[in-house]
């Protein structure tokens, strides 16, 4: 999440979903209602049947790197960031409580009232505060979410403003749970590395002091889940996302593959990854930032927890000299800085992979 714009955009109104299902539970507002060829719930048979994401078991990427298991899961993550740019990790280590304990305050926050919500509020043309992030028109087709997001790291990205006094101890749960993100996000990029054939550090020693931000999205059911998308076609801007999705949570996220749009199913204690566009940029297009977007579902509710990692906002980014070759596989990307394009990112709306025009070189 950049430096925060200012602007005095119209957005129109923006009506609360989970206000909205208390007062009128079978009603969805024009203003949800998505086009045809954008609509959620339909789910065709292919896309049933298709293969699961990549699973990784960080319990094997433990082991001494000149163990063969540790060799087989990094050719599978390999594998992974190039055909899928998703993959869920299990065995990753950390402390159940945690994962929980930040599970349950997220909860606790989205079931307050809305005049408590509302003291956190995101301001149009921002994407930190308590509502709905990249709203820049009037007649701009609005997501079956409500957003919770925050600057986490460093501490000068953070608005003292918007961390909420309740629930009591969500400030607590968020920073300590955003610690052990910080650690596993280090870790996989040193994997990514390996995977890459590049030194374990190559992308930390790039990064400098980099930034964390956290997005809680809540997706009340929905009656016309078919009309409706619960979270707009995009990538990442990060390096890495990491997603948690609640303990209850049934299934609405989804990734497009190969023109398909497939289910992510959750597992239990799993976490989902994902390749930011920054890696994207990064690798010279190899390992994939690849578009997403979350269903809703008529009966239940979903919950997820999204961490973002990304560079500084000083770090100058451009494909790596070991992933280009001017022969075979030339430079597809520009040089850019990352503040500058964090900042293009949240100044737009979501619209599938089309933030990453800003980079790339058109031939
Ligand atoms: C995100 C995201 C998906 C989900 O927040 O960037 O892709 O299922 N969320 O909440
Ligand atoms: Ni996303």
């Amino acid at each position: 999440m950049a430096p925060l714009p200012i602007s005095s955009i119209r957005v129109g109104k923006i009506e609360d979903v989970q206000e909205l299902i208390k007062s009128k539970p079978n009603k969805v507002p024009e203003r949800f209602i998505r086009d045809a060829n954008e609509r959620g719930g339909l789910v065709s048979l292919k896309t049933h049947f298709h293969q699961p994401i990549p699973v990784i078991d960080l319990s094997e990427l433990s082991k001494p790197h000149t163990n063969d298991d540790f060799v087989f899961e990094i050719l599978k993550l390999s594998q992974a960031c190039e055909d899928w740019g998703f993959f869920q990790v299990i065995n990753h280590g950390l402390e159940v409580d945690v994962v929980d304990d930040i599970e349950k305050v997220a909860k606790e926050f989205f079931e307050m009232p809305l005049e408590e919500k509302q003291k956190y509020p995101l301001e149009p043309g921002t994407v930190q505060g308590y509502g709905q992030a990249f709203i820049f028109s009037e007649d701009q087709k609005l997501d079956w979410c409500n957003m919770f997001a925050l600057g986490v790291h460093p501490p000068s990205i953070r608005n003292p403003k918007l961390w909420p006094s309740k629930p009591a101890r969500f400030s607590e749960s968020l920073k300590g749970y955003s610690k052990e993100m910080r650690k596993l996000c280090k870790r996989l990029l040193t994997y990514i590395a390996i995977s890459l054939g590049l030194k374990k550090d190559r992308f930390e020693e790039m990064f400098g002091e980099a930034v964390q931000a956290v997005r809680m999205n809540y997706y009340p059911p929905c009656s016309s889940p078919d009309l409706v998308l619960g979270l707009s076609p995009h990538s990442d801007g990060s390096a890495l996302t990491v997603l948690q999705q609640s303990k209850d949570s049934c299934v609405g996220l989804q990734i497009l593959k190969d023109n398909t749009w497939v289910p992510v199913l959750p597992l239990p204690n799993a976490l989902v990854i994902n390749i930011g566009d920054t890696v994207e940029v990064l690798t010279n297009g190899k390992y994939k930032s690849v578009e997403h977007r979350a269903v809703t579902n008529r009966e239940r509710e979903r919950l997820t927890i999204v961490t973002f990692y990304a560079p500084n906002y000083e770090v100058e980014i451009e494909p790596m000299g070991e992933l280009v070759d001017d022969e075979t596989n030339p430079c597809k990307y520009r040089s850019y800085n990352h503040g500058d394009y964090s900042y293009h990112y949240v100044s737009n709306k979501l619209q599938g992979k089309k933030s990453l025009d800003f980079a790339k070189i058109l031939n």
